[in-house]
């Protein structure tokens, strides 16, 4: 591979990054378009991932491009603090046609990290104003992503994220990962077996005295934490028993939103509604970092009408609610509506199932995971680790012009939502040849 021409790489300290590996042999990109990058030395690269599960209208849609290059011509910038401009308004409203029920009020942040903290501190402030502010826990789940801020480092489940940051903040205890082997390995969609994982949580909240807990986070879908797909019945549960004791559900959905999942979330394609989702990554198509929080219309009205300050909640960013990324989710929202991409999506993913399905049997893949445009191809170790074959898959995969992610013992996918057939089964080939080469 052709060597990049910048001499001096040593100063971006790139993040969750194995940097000295990185720089002795970068991967450098420099142009995107749909489905594909164009990477330094040239080369076309079919894009599995659209950029990390975030650009789902595929890259640099002329639509959402224009719409940033006439805003920031407009007005680059306006606070939200005190004063607003009207695409802040807008934005808002179309987020709540498109959130489950109730879950109309929409705070604004910038990144999914920022939004899970916003979630979390709402919370918190609910049950203060509804003087119950003895509810200060939260109960996350083993292999869970929350982003990394403290907030959402906190209730992280992946070790790597939270050793070396000290004590963090008190949480509950974690409830087990819903993934199993030997229960479930190469499930198509959700799992058969499980959902009685979810009486865990009532243990959890009656060892911590529910009274102490303020809500349960959990992203409906694992991604990060490699696409685990809940079982079946398993979400219902978990609802049913926050209900019973007054502890708000977060549903962590920068991933699963924005039709990844076929729909504009997951709650809707579960059929469950909590009462607070974040999101992010695919708002904008990435074009422009953005984040929401959409929060159930009773929780806004017990903070806000019950407030004895003027401002209600002390919180909020220099850049929640930026015109040009307001501007950015106004055009990825029409382009999405447009070109009726959830169910473009929704169409796609039997094909999909199948082509990643067809990888069982190949040399040292112990299981298979997938829901909407969501997949994971998990590895044995032997005298390599899983983790090393990975690695390995993904610089096959990239030096042979595809991108995948590779995260822990797995390989992850996540096309845009425009992927074609001939899109699926180049990935998938590509991947199935990388694995013959280990
Ligand atoms: C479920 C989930 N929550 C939060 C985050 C954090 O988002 P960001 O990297 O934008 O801070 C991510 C990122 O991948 C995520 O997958």
């Amino acid at each position: 591979m052709k060597k990049n021409k910048n001499s001096n790489l040593e100063n971006f300290w790139m993040p969750f990054t194995a940097n000295r590996i990185f720089k002795q042999n970068p991967r450098l990109l420099v142009k995107a378009e749909g489905m594909f990058y164009t990477s330094e030395d040239g080369r076309k690269i079919l894009d599995g991932i659209s950029g990390m599960w975030c650009c789902n209208a595929g890259h640099c849609h002329p639509h959402i491009v224009k719409a940033v290059q006439d805003q920031i011509a407009e007005m680059d910038y306006a606070t939200a603090f005190n004063m607003a401009h009207p695409s802040v308004f807008k934005l808002a409203n179309k987020i709540s046609q498109l959130t489950p029920d109730s879950l109309n009020k929409i705070f604004f942040a910038n990144s999914g990290s920022e939004a899970v903290d916003t979630a979390l501190k709402i919370a918190l402030a609910y049950h203060a104003s509804n003087g119950e502010s003895d509810r200060t826990k939260f109960i996350s789940r083993e292999k869970g992503y929350h982003g990394v801020n403290f907030g959402g480092t906190s209730v992280g489940g992946i070790l790597n994220n939270r050793i070396n940051f000290g004590p963090l903040f008190e949480k509950g205890n974690c409830l087990s990962s819903t993934w199993n082997l030997e229960e479930m390995a190469f499930s198509k969609g959700q799992p058969d077996w499980g959902d009685h994982l979810a009486t865990e949580l009532e243990e959890i909240l009656l060892s911590n005295g529910p009274s102490n807990v303020a809500a349960v986070i959990l992203e409906p879908i694992v991604g990060s934490g490699g696409v685990i797909v809940p079982p079946k019945g398993y979400l219902e549960l978990i609802k049913e028993i926050c209900t019973k004791y007054n502890v708000l559900l977060i549903f962590d959905e920068v991933i699963t939103g924005f039709g990844r999942v076929g729909e504009a979330f997951a709650s809707k394609r579960f059929g469950i509604c909590p009462d607070i989702i974040t999101m992010a990554k695919g708002l904008t198509n990435a074009s422009v970092p953005m984040s929401a929080v959409a929060v159930d219309n009773s929780i806004y009205n017990q903070i806000v009408n019950n407030s004895k300050e003027n401002i209600e909640l002390f919180h909020g960013y220099t850049y929640s609610g930026h015109p040009v990324a307001a501007a950015a989710a106004i055009a990825s929202l029409e382009v999405y509506e447009k070109e009726d991409l959830f169910n473009k999506s929704k169409e796609i993913e039997d094909k999909f199932e199948e082509a990643v399905h067809s990888l069982k049997g190949e040399n040292t893949i112990v299981d298979i995971r997938n829901f909407g445009l969501m997949a994971a191809i998990h590895f044995s170790s032997d005298i390599t680790s899983a983790t090393d074959k990975a690695n390995s898959i993904f610089q096959y995969c990239y030096e042979n012009d595809v991108l995948v992610r590779f995260s822990g013992d797995y390989i992850v996918l996540s096309p845009a939502l425009i992927a074609k057939e001939e899109h699926i089964d180049k990935i998938v080939h590509t991947i199935r040849e990388g694995l013959r080469n280990l």
